[in-house]
């Protein structure tokens, strides 16, 4: 086989078959195909797309490429999530441990932000102590022990995909739904579970900015997911604004407390249950969606959610005791951010206020940066609520770092207009 006549056949708009799929990532993942052929063939794919058929064919490559966790071990249906990347997005964080508390088996692997999205294992990092890295073999028996455990990615998963991103970052070709499919599936099916749930952001903070978009790549990953044997779903879900208040790593797991108390947004809740009630109902844990929804509410309201983050913080070294008071994870040098105007919020941009808390140290720009976990942004006003001059928009958790600008792109972010305006949070869901 040669490379050349795969990407003539790509370029020429023809369907690759499983063998020149196969042979493209092994030769690609063992150096023997250079990165300018690879190159031309994203460049392709981005102009004439791939099939069904073709995408599972990469992700399954891709997931071949490296090593595959084997859940078999663990008794029962083994549920995942993945969201494709959100502000404020701390969903994980609730949904695992509310999972676990009520028998399901969640063994997460997760991953760290990059941009203006957050990763839950910097949240988790922000907790003391906490260990993200656990041998496959630990990883393995805290879960058959409490139900979770919740880690970084281990050992060499899906490689290709490592390499395959690392170029399509570098030709503008990050953007295309065959390829962003079969990456995060080849990473999903490398992890081992039986039942999957994919949370779908849509709207400007997020990777799909519009409905159509986003229900093409959900589609896909979904009929990937079941060609490969998993059950999978797909929930859309709005980025039209922040999800919860509190953006920066020890703010939300803070956000993640209070919710695992009872106490949580009510965005937050709604895309906890909305992605909760299916896993439940797929591990045969619940048997109608009211009666999911009615068992996680009573989970998030006896403590018994919140008494299951306790034990897997535990479990991972960290220190249980500063979560009683979430507030000393924070920076104690604060900055209000007042209301130029009276009037009802009617838009968040996402995208812009997860930058503003870039600018303060919450995230990185390039993947070497280093983070501040102690600060974010503390949002008071969300989408239809009304404010008054000088009253405060936000907090700021501040190090020395980037307040002004911080400050600038939060003011230009935040629309203040005359009518209450209302947004649809869940959007659809693909099965
Ligand atoms: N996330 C991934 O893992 N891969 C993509 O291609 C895009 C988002």
């Amino acid at each position: 086989m040669h490379m050349i006549d795969i990407i003539t056949k790509k370029r020429d708009g023809f369907e690759l078959t499983k063998e020149e799929i196969d042979y493209l990532i092994k030769s690609y993942t063992k150096g023997d195909i250079p990165d300018y052929q690879i190159s031309a063939f994203l460049m392709a794919t981005y102009f004439n797309q791939m099939t069904e058929q073709e995408a599972t064919h990469l992700a399954l490559a891709m997931r071949d490429s490296g090593d595959s966790i084997d859940l078999s071990e663990i008794k029962g249906i083994k549920v995942d999530k993945h969201s494709t990347g959100g502000v404020g997005d701390k969903v994980t964080l609730v949904l695992g441990p509310l999972l676990a508390a009520l028998g399901a088996k969640v063994a997460k692997m997760s991953g760290r932000g990059l941009g203006h999205t957050g990763g839950t294992i910097d949240k988790l990092e922000s907790i003391p102590g906490y260990k993200v890295e656990l041998s496959v073999k630990d990883f393995i028996k805290q879960v058959q022990d409490i139900g979770i455990a919740v880690v970084g990615q281990s050992g060499d998963v899906a490689p290709a995909d490592k390499k395959f991103y690392a170029l399509r970052d570098v030709t503008a070709t990050v953007d295309c739904i065959p390829l962003i499919a079969s990456s995060i599936m080849s990473k999903k099916l490398a992890s081992g579970a039986d039942a999957i749930c994919l949370d779908v952001k849509v709207g400007h903070g997020a990777f799909m900015k519009t409905e159509e978009e986003a229900v093409k790549l959900a589609k896909l990953m979904v009929s990937i997911g079941k060609l490969a044997g998993k059950k999978v779903t797909a929930i859309l879900t709005g980025m039209d604004e922040p999800l919860g208040h509190k953006i920066g790593n020890a703010l939300e797991v803070y956000e993640a407390i209070e919710t695992l108390q009872g106490n949580g947004p009510d965005d937050l809740v709604e895309v906890t249950l909305a992605i909760g009630s299916q896993l439940l109902m797929d591990a045969n844990i619940a048997s109608s969606n009211q009666e999911a929804v009615d068992m996680m509410n009573k989970a998030l309201h006896d403590m018994s959610a919140y008494n299951k983050f306790l034990e897997l913080v535990k479990a991972q070294g960290g220190d249980v005791n500063v979560l009683k008071h979430p507030e000393l994870l924070l920076s104690d040098k604060k900055v209000e951010i007042l209301s130029l105007k009276d009037g009802y919020i009617t838009e968040m941009n996402a995208l812009d206020i997860g930058k503003a808390a870039m600018r303060l140290g919450a995230g990185r720009e390039t993947k070497e940066d280093e983070i501040f976990l102690d600060v974010g942004i503390d949002l008071h006003k969300k989408i239809g609520d009304q404010v008054k001059k000088g009253e405060v928009l936000a907090t700021f958790y501040v190090r020395d770092k980037g307040v002004e600008e911080a400050k600038n792109l939060l003011l230009e972010a935040i629309t203040i207009g005359e009518h209450q305006k209302s947004i649809k949070l869940i959007k659809r869901k693909i099965s």
